[in-house]
């Protein structure tokens, strides 16, 4: 295929795109492509395959032979979407594909926090374990258990799915009420509620103007004083320094966060000198299946808005495409 391609980023399969696409670039830093080359390349591209730290806004979009930009993320709250359909430029993103890694993520940083993986492993590096300590350590139970999970969409569910085989009771919350949901036995109810119920929150909605900030100091007052948070969503969900203080002064019990505001998190932030919360650098989707499979879903969205069809995950249904 002749068009251009912009990849702002080394990933995975690059050697299939690269096939595909004989005009394609690829940004080869180590660091995320910097915004002044991003904007030179969409001068001239007619696709860009992005990451979520890239920053796509009308600028970029506006470039009149741009047709698709094609995201290696679920989320798309990096870009612009109301200017993609006003400039007709298609946005694909890879809901699906990552939504059991997601899950599996989601599961081994509640079960971090609860169970002090972090604290305690670092204590053997510090030469802290000198005897079997019986008080030691002492972590959250998950049997019979409340999780609540906020954003009922497909990462929602499959990390719902995963709390059946741990006897744990469900809440959820969302825009709506949804039949998966119920089905699994869980209870649909207000934020307040799964707040004040749940054991384990569980952050799962994408990022927009009825998210931004949803967890601040109010509502981590109204959480249990064991409870842990866990935040796969996006870093702006959650008020950084009011969950700062809340675990400061043990308003709740820990916080595992893959995802942060900022991101990334300065060495010297202090969420990272907290022993009751753990923080991982956005990784949840970071299996070599699933990333391989988003990098091809990518490539297979440009190719198909380059041969006139539709793309299989369009994030702005509705585009007129060029
Ligand atoms: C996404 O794809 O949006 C997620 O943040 C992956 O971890």
């Amino acid at each position: 295929m002749e068009g251009k391609v912009f990849v702002t980023r080394k990933m995975l399969e690059l050697d299939k795109i690269r096939e595909m696409f004989p005009n394609c670039e690829v940004w080869e830093g180590d660091c995320p492509c910097p915004n002044e080359v991003l904007v030179e390349k969409a001068k001239y591209c007619e696709a860009l395959i992005t990451q979520l730290s890239d920053k796509i806004d009308e600028s970029i979009l506006s470039n009149p032979q741009l047709k698709v930009v094609a995201q290696v993320a679920v989320g798309v709250d990096n870009i612009d979407l109301a200017a993609a359909t006003k400039h007709q430029v298609v946005v694909s993103h890879t809901p699906g594909i990552l939504t059991e890694a997601c899950a599996d993520h989601a599961w081994a940083l509640m079960m971090a926090a609860a169970r002090n993986l972090i604290p305690s492993n670092k204590s053997i590096y510090e030469g802290k374990w000198t005897a079997y300590d019986p008080c030691g350590f002492l972590g959250n139970d998950f049997n019979g258990a409340t999780m609540g999970i906020i954003g009922p969409g497909r990462i929602g569910l499959a990390t719902a799915r995963r709390s059946k085989g741990f006897n744990m009771r469900l809440l959820y919350h969302g825009p709506h009420q949804k039949p998966d949901f119920d089905e699994l036995g869980a209870k649909y109810v207000s934020l307040e509620e799964l707040l004040r119920e749940s054991d384990y929150v569980v952050l799962t909605c994408p990022l927009n103007a009825q998210t931004r900030g949803l967890i601040g100091k109010e509502q981590l007052e109204m959480m249990k004083k064991t409870a842990v948070l866990v935040n796969i969503a996006r870093g702006l969900v959650v008020k950084t320094d009011d969950l700062y203080d809340a675990l400061k002064n043990h308003v709740i019990g820990k916080a595992a966060l893959d995802v942060t505001d900022p991101e990334p998190l300065p060495k010297d932030h202090k969420l990272l000198f907290l022993d009751n919360c753990v923080v991982i650098p956005h990784i949840a989707s970071a299996t070599f299946r699933t990333r391989a499979a988003m990098s091809m879903i990518s490539a297979n969205a440009v190719a198909n808005v380059f041969n006139g069809k539709p793309v299989e995950f369009c994030a702005n249904k509705g585009v007129v495409p060029k």
